[in-house]
């Protein structure tokens, strides 16, 4: 696992958007076809505005891309504007024109989420295996929705989310009522079907569970630990979050 603690969120930005731009351009002069699992929430907001500025100034070409997104509220349609394809199409989508056939979520408005979330698996699952899967970090640990809990599922499924997640996504909703109590995410097993997993964390809430990965445990208290067991793994963040790494002394 390899650990970059930068100044500030938009160096983290920078430094992620590198890594991306770095496997576009050698697959674009190759004429094939990017795989980009992306998250949503606070943390990738930069890297996109990032990604979208040189999409424009500098012609970055995402003609051939596919992306892959990780999950998504329960009951939400499309075009709500706390769901995660609102969010994908408002901060990324619409400004790389990227053909609406070749972006995948699951359906948050699914009559039956659980057939959803299998759907969505099997979909995942016969894709090609991800270049690249950017994700954030909730204070709890969890990556994606995969909430602690034991056992934790390891394929797409429905989750319950927990008080502590409903709380700290109430900053996005009205009021905390507004916030959907359960989601469709992908499990374990799909987020690591990608060559590279980059995690990006900032600000002082998330430099506890940052911390975290310094300790030798996997648990299912803690899902973010098993990102211990992939073999490649890049955790960026800014000093707040990076804290307790101590990786560049
Ligand atoms: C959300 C998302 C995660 C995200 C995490 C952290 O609920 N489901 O994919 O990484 O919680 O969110 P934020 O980046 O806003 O701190």
């Amino acid at each position: 696992m390899e650990f970059l603690v930068l100044k500030d969120s938009k160096e983290v930005a920078v430094k992620a958007a590198d890594i991306i731009e770095e496997i576009m351009r050698s697959k674009n002069e190759k004429g094939e076809e990017i795989y980009l699992g992306l998250a949503t929430g606070s943390s990738p907001l930069k890297l996109y505005e990032e990604l979208i500025r040189r999409h424009r100034e500098e012609g970055l070409d995402f003609s051939n891309v596919t992306t892959v997104n990780l999950d998504e509220y329960v009951g939400l349609s499309e075009s709500h504007s706390q769901s995660y394809r609102y969010y994908m199409r408002e901060n990324l989508f619409n400004e790389i024109e990227i053909p609406i056939n070749k972006v995948y979520l699951p359906k948050g408005n699914a009559d039956n989420p659980e057939e959803e979330a299998r759907r969505y698996e099997k979909l995942v699952d016969e894709l090609p295996v991800r270049d690249i899967q950017i994700l954030g970090i909730g204070v709890n640990g969890h990556i994606a929705f995969n909430e602690p809990e034991n056992p934790l599922s390891s394929v797409t499924h429905v989750v319950n989310l927990t008080k502590e997640t409903v709380e700290a996504n109430s900053r996005f909703f009205n009021n905390v009522d507004e916030v959907p109590k359960t989601a469709i995410t992908m499990g374990l097993k799909q987020i690591f079907r990608s060559k590279h997993i980059v995690l990006i964390a900032t600000g002082n809430t998330k430099s506890e569970v940052v911390s975290k990965f310094m300790d030798n445990y996997i648990t299912t208290d803690n899902p973010s630990s098993f990102l211990k067991l992939h073999p490649k793994v890049t955790i960026i963040t800014d000093e707040k979050a990076g804290k307790g790494l101590k990786v560049n002394d």
